[in-house]
């Protein structure tokens, strides 16, 4: 069976491009799998906590205190929502030309030493595989081509954090040009729903299968 974990990290509520976005994505993965089960995890409305000195050994060492067992539970809990996902729909807003600190948390809380990556003859290995990955990127401003290209660290990061865990079949769909006013923003929902039409095809799930 099919389950498709969303995970938001908008913190504008109702008029998120990013939310909308998803929705649609999930949408059309329901249409070509009725049965998928969905599952959600907010992490703009219910932030998962930042790692702190007293909890960063629960991710990266061995815990031992209330605080670093309770982070530990937390990671194993989000690890165990992504590893039961054939495909995972991501909404990453850019936020200062890089990732919302809400969604940054929540990887803080993924990449984890032997249990999602591990080193291998000098190498690092992705643990999570067969899974797949529709990243919608909403942005005020355009990064996709011209001059601000170079400021786009939003991308090549998601890119490289979910890679690292081995999720490396990802499809990333832009809505740019959002702070341009109503128009632009609408034609960017427009266009990037269009891109999910092309994307989300029969068969799309199958293609993460091991
Ligand atoms: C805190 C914050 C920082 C932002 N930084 C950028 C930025 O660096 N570049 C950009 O193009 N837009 C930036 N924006 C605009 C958002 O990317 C844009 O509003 C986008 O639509 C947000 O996604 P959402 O509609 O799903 O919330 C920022 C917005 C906020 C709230």
């Amino acid at each position: 069976m099919n389950r498709i974990l969303v995970i938001n990290s908008s913190l504008s509520g109702d008029t998120s491009v990013s939310r909308i976005l998803v929705d649609e994505a999930v949408q059309r993965l329901l249409v070509i799998d009725p049965k998928a089960v969905v599952s959600y995890r907010d992490v703009g409305d219910a932030p998962i906590p930042h790692l702190t000195s007293a909890t960063v050994a629960g991710i990266r060492a061995i815990p031992e205190t209330q605080a670093e067992l309770a982070a530990q539970a937390l990671s194993d809990e989000l690890i165990a929502e992504l590893k039961a996902a054939s495909v995972v729909v991501i909404g990453a807003p850019m936020y200062n030309f890089s990732i919302p600190t809400s969604l940054r948390a929540w990887f803080d809380h993924v990449l984890r030493p032997r249990v999602t990556f591990a080193y291998k003859d000098g190498s690092v290995q992705g643990l999570l595989t067969g899974i797949g990955a529709i990243v919608i990127e909403s942005r005020g401003g355009l990064y996709s081509e011209g001059p601000t290209m170079s400021m786009d660290f939003q991308e090549p990061y998601l890119k490289t954090l979910l890679g690292f865990i081995g999720i490396s079949d990802v499809t990333f769909i832009h809505a740019e040009k959002i702070g341009y006013g109503p128009e632009a923003r609408e034609m960017a929902i427009t266009t990037a729903k269009s891109r999910l039409a092309e994307t989300i095809r029969p068969g799309f799930m199958n293609a993460f299968d091991v």
